[in-house]
């Protein structure tokens, strides 16, 4: 007896380039890579972040033209992280008009302010010197409620600085409220809200600790998610929404994908997904010892987020994965 030939071929759609480009379910556009960049004061050269290849810590003029190739390069925007040249126990540089963040986020506005949205990290962790998102109680614990009014002062000043859109990263309870009253309250009107909603206690932010600086000692296992947790990633996106965020956020990704599914499943807003310092750096190190092809890595990394309902991506390769991608690559 022979084995019958298949009549069901689904190859056929997968057998040419022109093919597989037609067919293509999930497609990526350089217009939904949002750009992370670090703004540190006090330095005359670009520093580079040695956990991070190919990625620096901006002074203000490298930062300049660095912001007009992310316009040209037609990615949909920059989120903004600032590395003061001081750190204190109330991250008093986050707030301060003159502070590293504040100053880029107005050198941002003004340069790219029209094709870019300029999105800024508001936390506290980059200007802390115990590197905490927030203010410590006596007993040396993450203060949520004093943390909050921390986060209020610093939304003033980053929407007074021009950004457009505010990255509530700290995963304390309350802030996306916490900053919309305060926001509404000093005519802010238009400026967004982005909640980090699903945001993990993740090692695979390893690599950012380095590039902001950070001087933490322990973990941020009392305020963001435990990786174990999917149901309360969906849970914090809904609370996040029900605040008055404009887009919320599941960060990392990749390990995340099903979180991610999940939440682009039931948010009534739109979904973005971080690929953090961690995720960049596994791909270019393995791509460093050639044991990966380091384009079809980015991209397919990329692509799969999407795939699961990202519709729009933080990542480190925004500008060059939008110049891969006019040049025709992944498709
Ligand atoms: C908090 C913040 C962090 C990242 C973005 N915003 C660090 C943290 O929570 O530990 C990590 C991003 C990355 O790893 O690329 N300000």
């Amino acid at each position: 007896m022979t084995t019958p030939l298949p009549d069901i071929r689904p190859r056929r759609t997968r057998a040419t380039p022109a093919w597989r480009r037609l067919v293509a379910q999930t497609r990526l556009h350089a217009r939904e890579l949002v750009l992370p960049m670090f703004v540190r004061e006090g330095v005359s050269e670009p520093v580079p972040i040695s956990s991070m290849p190919g990625v620096v810590q901006h002074t203000t003029d490298s930062f300049k033209r660095a912001l007009h190739d992310a316009a040209d390069a037609g990615i949909g925007g920059v989120m903004l992280f600032g590395v003061p040249a001081h750190k204190d126990a109330t991250g008093s540089g986050a707030d301060d008009p003159d502070g590293i963040l504040n100053v880029a986020t107005r050198i941002a506005a003004a340069e790219v302010g029209g094709d870019l949205v300029v999105q800024t990290d508001l936390c506290l962790d980059e200007f802390t010197d115990h590197g905490h998102c927030g203010v410590l109680d006596g007993a040396g614990r993450v203060d949520n409620d004093a943390s909050l009014e921390r986060y209020r002062a610093m939304a003033l000043a980053q929407a007074s600085a021009g950004s457009a859109l505010l990255g509530l990263s700290g995963m304390m309870d309350g802030q996306v409220r916490a900053v919309r009253d305060v926001l509404d309250a000093h005519g802010h009107h238009d400026t967004a809200i982005l909640g980090y909603a699903a945001k993990y206690a993740s090692a695979l932010y390893g690599p950012f600790r380095e590039a902001v600086q950070s001087s933490l000692e322990g973990d941020r296992r009392t305020y963001q998610l435990d990786p174990a947790n999917a149901r309360e990633g969906e849970r914090e996106a809904a609370i996040d929404v029900a605040e008055g965020a404009d887009v919320v956020m599941v960060k990392p990704a990749s390990l995340y994908l099903d979180v991610l599914s999940r939440v682009a499943a039931a948010s009534p807003v739109p979904v973005w997904a971080y690929q953090v310092s961690g995720e960049y750096s596994m791909i270019e190190a393995a791509a460093a010892n050639g044991w990966i092809d380091r384009e079809r890595a980015v991209l397919e990394s990329l692509v799969s987020i999407r795939r699961a309902g990202a519709d729009g991506i933080l990542t480190y390769w925004a500008v060059e994965a939008a110049h891969l991608l006019q040049d025709g690559a992944g498709a």
